[in-house]
């Protein structure tokens, strides 16, 4: 066990002491393989261990196999060692016989596969979940994603994304945990330590591959596959510590980012796989790349051909190549020609081989694929009853004014009447989310579904009014007729899974299709509207914050999502969930996040010559920890425990929560710093820790977090990562722009 970091410790009031200590360990003993590896290596041909560093997907589409057998000729000749988007007991089953029974050397497959929230039970999206701050609840959904998946044959989850996105447009900003990198750091740990478990080859656990490394969330004006281009300081600081955390949580693969980094796409870049991956990190796990990407070093002007493309990757130690074939029609000829060293070639192939080992597989190739147990795992109620409580602890309740003199939700469970209506209300695929893999839509439990079932006394007219996607509008009528004869109207409203995730980038993130008319002419009514937004991303909803009384962001849900939402809309659970990004009031703003920098020039409303907009405020619709209760909670006498620290000291900061309204409920207590001077400008605010506690009604709570210098690091201007003495400020509350504050000195 190396040493642990502390990050923060919590002292609740009463007698409990919680240390939140993430351990800095390599997750678990592993037995040693190295023998077994040299011995099988030492039989391999060079085409047979270019194989190893081949990964094909086996042509399964979202129903079943393709006709496109070629894959197997290529395991059969020893040619590919790996395979990707294939499931179910059976059908990996047969795939890992021929390896086993009819190659040479009769090295088992490996199995990957994009098990992302969910494999057949689909939990919240990522960045959904990530809004719950609750490091069991998502270490809890990726275990049982493993479970359920390694019981359809698979050993490899291509997760956890732990790419930090503050751009909205970017469609794959649902795959991820958010703008912020300590709580991305958390989270990818979390999932990291809930797909891996503590022993690879417990065939109820995957291997994770943390992805895309790295920075691919920065992608110019948020369009897929761009190109990113950021300081080295900013890499370090904001991008790279969910990797880095994911990692020494013991993740045994890394996968390659599609874009460049300063000019180097990062499946070929030394800098980023051997310095900083490799060489700093000490990771010597698989480095795989993603779809196609070393040949994609061709388009990106990076390599002449696809022999120079595989040499490129092979020698930033990069061990698999995913589909695009180059190492497996080019890499023997770089060897031959002395481009690629035997070295670089077994240093590779060692690494697969030594998963495979600490996998089981050459134990029992078959260990993972039991079709009895799959039978019982799929669908399970734990699993059912786990993507309910995920849902709905991943909710955030953005609005909740009085409509008639009385806050709009939760609504009775005795109303008579009630209007459900828009494109979300009944789309079982669409609640999945994007990247639901094989999640199955037939199981999904919509909206629709979960009113009937939580108030099946009521009358409900339902209308889906027009669709995510065109400018129709002749279903308006009958929307209008359901709302008409309604005493409340719940309008589901947002996107379809395919308009978020990968190659989903949008320019403009407001509702899209005749969305946002429908909710315009239900609105004329004058009837009571609640809006469930469901999508993969922030949308732009400021007009429907100005009018709209209630508005529950449900993102997308995953299998429970419907009675997710019911529990929430009726009370049976009061929502707690905190956005993990900020929401723009326009497309425009972007990037805009809470720890912004100050600039020379701070708003200042009475001067023209500040930082801002002639058109619109610099302040977000919603701030990123920011979210609504059914209750509401007081924070009063935030202190610290002295005025002045020196490095390595401990500084204790307590606060006083309250809830003062009328039901129990959870709140996510946040803590931020600012540092004031620096020999590099810092942000405005920086999240150090939270706590999420629960409350009755009247009952109060000290809450408190221990602060050390070592919270206080970044990169200097001489790339140190370490704090600097000087005034700091504190701050503590519900939201990172609702906070109170004190100042403390670091000497
Ligand atoms: C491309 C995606 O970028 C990556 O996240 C995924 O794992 C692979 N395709 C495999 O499906």
């Amino acid at each position: 066990m190396r040493p642990g970091k502390t990050i923060v410790t919590i002292m609740k009031n009463k007698l409990t002491l919680i240390l939140l200590t993430i351990w800095v360990l390599p997750a678990f003993a592993q037995k040693d393989y190295t023998k077994e590896v040299e011995a099988l290596l030492s039989k391999m041909t060079l085409e047979e261990k270019i194989g190893q560093m081949t990964l094909y997907t086996s042509g399964w589409d979202v129903t079943g196999p393709t006709l496109n057998e070629n894959y197997k000729a290529d395991i059969r000749a020893g040619r590919c060692g790996n395979i990707f988007n294939a499931h179910t007991a059976k059908y990996n089953r047969d795939l890992q016989r021929i390896a086993v029974e009819e190659t040479r050397l009769k090295i088992p497959l490996l199995f990957g596969y994009d098990v992302i929230h969910g494999h057949k039970t689909i939990y919240p999206i990522p960045l959904a979940e990530a809004c719950s701050w609750d490091l069991e609840l998502i270490e809890k959904s990726a275990r049982l994603s493993a479970r359920e998946a390694a019981a359809s044959g698979l050993h490899w989850t291509f997760n956890p994304m732990v790419d930090i996105a503050r751009d909205p447009r970017w469609g794959r900003i649902a795959e991820g945990t958010g703008e912020d990198p300590f709580l991305g750091a958390l989270m990818g740990a979390a999932k990291v330590r809930g797909y891996q478990g503590t022993d690879l080859s417990d065939p109820y656990t995957l291997m994770a591959c943390v992805k895309h490394f790295a920075a691919y969330g920065a992608a110019q004006a948020g369009r897929d596959y761009h190109t990113v281009d950021m300081s080295e300081r900013e890499l370090r600081q904001t991008y790279l510590p969910p990797y880095k955390a994911a990692i020494d949580a013991g993740a045994a693969s890394v996968m390659t980012s599609f874009n460049e980094y300063d000019g180097v796409p990062a499946t070929g870049s030394k800098f980023l796989m051997d310095k900083v991956l490799r060489q700093e990190w000490g990771f010597d796990g698989i480095i795989v790349t993603d779809y196609g990407s070393v040949a994609e070093m061709i388009p990106h002007g990076f390599a002449v051909n696809g022999k120079h493309a595989g040499e490129l990757a092979a020698n930033a130690t990069v061990d698999m190549d995913m589909q695009s074939g180059v190492f497996q029609n080019n890499l023997k000829q770089s060897v031959e020609e002395g481009k690629v060293s035997m070295k670089t070639i077994d240093d590779a192939v060692r690494r697969v081989l030594l998963k495979k080992f600490e996998l089981g597989l050459f134990d029992d190739p078959y260990r993972y694929s039991n079709e009895e147990r799959e039978k019982q795992e799929v669908f399970s109620d734990e699993m059912m009853q786990h993507a309910r409580d995920a849902g709905r602890k991943s909710i955030v309740l953005l609005k909740n004014e009085p409509f008639n003199g009385q806050k709009l939700l939760p609504l009775a469970k005795t109303t008579r009447n009630i209007a459900l209506i828009g494109p979300l209300t009944e789309a079982p695929e669409d609640i999945l989310g994007s990247w639901h893999a094989s999640g199955d839509a037939s199981k999904a439990v919509t909206l629709l579904s979960a009113l009937q079932q939580a108030v099946p006394g009521a009358k409900i007219f339902h209308a889906q009014g027009c669709s995510t996607e065109s400018d129709d509008r002749s279903g308006f009528e009958a929307a209008l007729n359901a709302a008409r004869q309604a005493d409340v109207v719940i309008m589901a409203v947002g996107e379809n899974y395919r308009q978020n995730g990968e190659a989903a980038s949008r320019s403009d993130i407001g509702l899209p299709g005749a969305q946002q008319a429908l909710l315009e002419e239900i609105y004329k009514l004058g009837k009571p509207v609640v809006v469930v937004v469901m999508a993969g991303r922030p949308l732009t909803i400021g007009w429907m914050d100005e009018n709209i009384p209630a508005i529950v962001n449900a993102w997308h849900l995953g299998t429970m999502a419907g009675p997710a939402i019911t529990d929430v809309l009726f009370g049976d659970y009061n929502p707690s969930g905190k956005l993990v990004i900020t929401f723009p009031r326009n497309v425009g703003q972007i990037p805009i996040f809470y720890s912004m920098k100050n600039t020379g020039r701070p708003f200042n409303a009475n001067d023209k010559y500040t930082s801002k907009y002639l058109d619109v405020a610099n302040t977000p619709l919603y701030p990123f920890g920011y979210g609504l209760s059914y209750t509401s909670f007081k924070y009063s006498d935030l202190k610290v425990s002295k005025p002045v620290i020196g490095f390595g000291e401990k500084l204790q900061v307590e606060v006083t929560v309250k809830n003062t309204g009328d039901r129990a409920g959870e709140e996510v207590v946040q803590l931020y710093t600012r540092d004031l001077v620096g020999s590099v400008t810092r942000p405005v605010k920086e999240l150090k820790g939270f706590q999420k506690i629960n409350l009755k009604p009247g009952e109060s709570e000290k809450v408190t977090f221990t602060l050390t210098s070592d919270d206080l690091r970044f990169y200097t201007q001489a790339m140190e990562y370490k704090a600097e003495p000087g005034d700091f400020k504190v701050f503590v509350g519900g939201s990172s722009a609702d906070v109170l504050e004190v100042g403390f000195e670091l000497k």
